[in-house]
């Protein structure tokens, strides 16, 4: 601290297959204050379903980003997440975190379908203070490989990662964080990507169950390229609202009922819970929040309300912040980024 003091800035990296995004973050004054944005594309196919294709691309542009702000050091907090990223609230026998610990691995094994020596587990007790004979925690595992490459993939930008996260977790913390009112009741947290959704299902601001559904923005955008003989940049221009085109409406829909199905079957086992609660309402994130008409898409087939997710709502931003981007254009793409960035020094 003080004169000497420790960096007080912390940056998150979100590596997203449509784009790649940092924020560094200010936490020496009362409140957490963001002093730089930047986003930079990757080219189509660096990054498919979750897997890197073209390391040194992503990693030059990972460098890129850090040189783009500026940055000393190599510290970045990033995360992972995808199929291979298991969160999962399970009971156990009530004990001390300690001795959880060991024998976390031997529950995980239970609840894992992957080779529990191929994993890195860790947990969190949602109930601490609970008296039952049996707990409630939430069980993270992750498939080492996927650790392992992120973290080569850090080294060749030249950088380290200080935290791995989780997708989830992350999103989770800069939704509480902007939006105190999503913490009540039974609410879906979607972030719907380039490829990739996250649904995050939270019951009074505690995650029940995390799921990925295997679309994204780009879905639509080849819908419409493939059908109506548009190039990718036009029909990109169409997504992003840039162009109109008639029949824009369709796809939206078609889109909108793709995230529904998901969403209803991340939820479906409320049904299943004694006390029947259903899904009350869904915070929506990622570039498919600003897709036209997708919320209301969205809203309309689920028939519950949609709310825009703003990460900077609660969190201050310096001005001239945001490096070469309109950021009310691409703050919903910066939740995750957000939620690392958080993660103090
Ligand atoms: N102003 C904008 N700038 C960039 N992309 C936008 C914008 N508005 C909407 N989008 C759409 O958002 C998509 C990217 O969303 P997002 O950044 O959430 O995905 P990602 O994190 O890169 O991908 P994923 O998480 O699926 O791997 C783009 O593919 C684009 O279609
Ligand atoms: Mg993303």
């Amino acid at each position: 601290m003080g004169l000497f003091g420790r960096s007080k800035t912390s940056v998150g990296l979100d590596i997203g297959s449509g784009s790649v995004k940092m924020i560094e973050m200010d936490h020496s004054g009362d409140q957490p204050e963001v002093r730089r944005i930047a986003v930079r594309p990757l080219l189509a196919d660096a990054i498919v379903e979750g897997e890197v294709m073209d390391p040194a691309l992503v990693a030059q542009t990972v460098r890129n980003l850090w040189e783009d702000l500026g940055l000393k050091g190599t510290d970045v907090v990033t995360a992972i997440g995808g199929h291979d990223v298991i969160v999962k609230k399970i009971t156990m026998d009530r004990m001390t975190e300690e001795d959880a610990r060991e024998v976390i691995r031997w529950e995980a094994e239970q609840h894992v379908p992957f080779d529990i020596q191929s994993v890195v587990l860790d947990f969190q007790i949602l109930d601490p203070d609970g008296t039952d004979a049996q707990m409630e925690v939430l069980l993270v595992a992750a498939k080492r490989e996927l650790v392992d490459m992120k973290v080569s993939l850090l080294q060749e930008s030249g950088l380290g990662a200080r935290i791995i996260d989780v997708d989830a977790f992350a999103l989770h913390n800069a939704l509480e964080h902007n939006h105190p009112e999503a913490m009540e009741g039974i609410v879906a947290l979607v972030n719907v990507g380039h490829e990739m959704t996250n649904v995050n299902i939270l019951e009074d601001g505690v995650p029940i169950l995390t799921r990925d559904i295997p679309f994204g923005t780009r879905r639509i955008r080849e819908d419409l390229q493939r059908e109506q003989g548009l190039t990718s940049e036009e029909a990109e221009d169409i997504v992003q609202g840039r162009q109109r085109f008639h029949d824009f409406k369709r796809y939206v829909e078609a889109g909108g009922e793709e995230v529904a199905v998901g969403v209803e079957r991340a939820a479906a086992f409320l049904m299943t819970q004694a006390a029947g609660e259903a899904l009350g309402r869904i915070f929506l994130s990622g570039g498919g929040a600003r897709v036209p008409g997708l919320p209301e898409a969205i809203a309309e087939r689920m028939g519950v309300e949609v709310h825009p997710v703003n990460p900077f709502e609660r969190v201050p931003v310096s001005p001239d912040a945001a490096l070469g981007v309109e950021l009310s254009e691409v703050a919903p793409l910066l939740l995750l980024t957000l939620g690392l960035a958080m993660r103090t020094p």
